[in-house]
């Protein structure tokens, strides 16, 4: 499976304020280029704490782009993703990658909310695993949005092929605000990237690095 991370970051390298608000990063030009990335892609992923902070649908919102739009995909260890949450609305396929410490209660409220769960890993969901069980669902290309604590585990789990930074002409600051890629932090053997392309558009740069 291709795996294609996929972030907007302000100018300091943050995903959003210390309130963990969802801000406009990027502008129009950026949107479409994201719409395309969607439209090239088989299923979209997200963390539950992006889920939570923002409710994100994942909706491809131009429909003249063709192809079916990709499925849903939600990382939660606890299958805390909420029944009402707009990932899980409408037709179109929400899979839940969840673990064996999700509550049966939580795990039944999902499924008959139509989410498909995938149980990986004990504690916290087991990303190799998980995205080995999508591919058997046809899941060839996979575009990841985020959160940081996502993008941190995929690169320390040697996951990712390719990433593109959207970097916006704001500064948003915080300490504890989001970040690009956050976890526990790497103290050695730091990935390295192979920058490709460097594109200006809206107000920031896209910067594009194979992995
Ligand atoms: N600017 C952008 O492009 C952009 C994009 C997306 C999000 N954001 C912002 O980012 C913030 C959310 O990011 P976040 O880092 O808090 O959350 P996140 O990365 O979306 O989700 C993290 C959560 O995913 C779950 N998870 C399950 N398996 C995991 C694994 N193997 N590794 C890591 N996490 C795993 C964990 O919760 P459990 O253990 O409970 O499962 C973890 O706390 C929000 O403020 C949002 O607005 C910005």
């Amino acid at each position: 499976m291709y795996v294609h991370v996929n972030a907007a970051v302000s100018v300091d390298g943050k995903l959003s304020s210390r309130r963990r608000e969802q801000i406009a990063i990027s502008g129009d030009e950026d949107f479409a280029r994201m719409e395309r990335l969607r439209a090239e892609s088989d299923a979209v992923v997200v963390g539950i704490g992006t889920v939570l902070a923002d409710d994100p649908s994942l909706e491809r919102h131009d429909e003249s782009l063709g192809a079916a739009p990709p499925a849903r995909v939600v990382a939660d260890s606890r299958a805390r993703t909420p029944t009402d949450a707009a990932i899980l609305a409408g037709d179109r396929p929400t899979y839940v990658l969840t673990s064996e410490a999700a509550p049966a209660d939580r795990r039944t409220a999902l499924e008959r909310a139509g989410a498909t769960l995938v149980v990986a890993g004990d504690d916290r969901v087991d990303l190799s695993a998980a995205f080995a069980a999508l591919e058997r669902e046809g899941v060839d290309r996979l575009l990841v949005e985020g959160g940081g604590e996502l993008i941190f585990s995929l690169f320390e789990a040697d996951l990712v092929d390719e990433l593109t930074v959207y970097v916006g002409s704001v500064l948003m600051g915080g300490r504890d605000a989001p970040t690009l890629a956050d976890g526990e932090g790497f103290t050695e053997a730091f990935p390295t990237l192979d920058l490709r392309d460097v594109s200006r558009l809206d107000d920031g740069v896209v910067l594009s690095y194979a992995v």
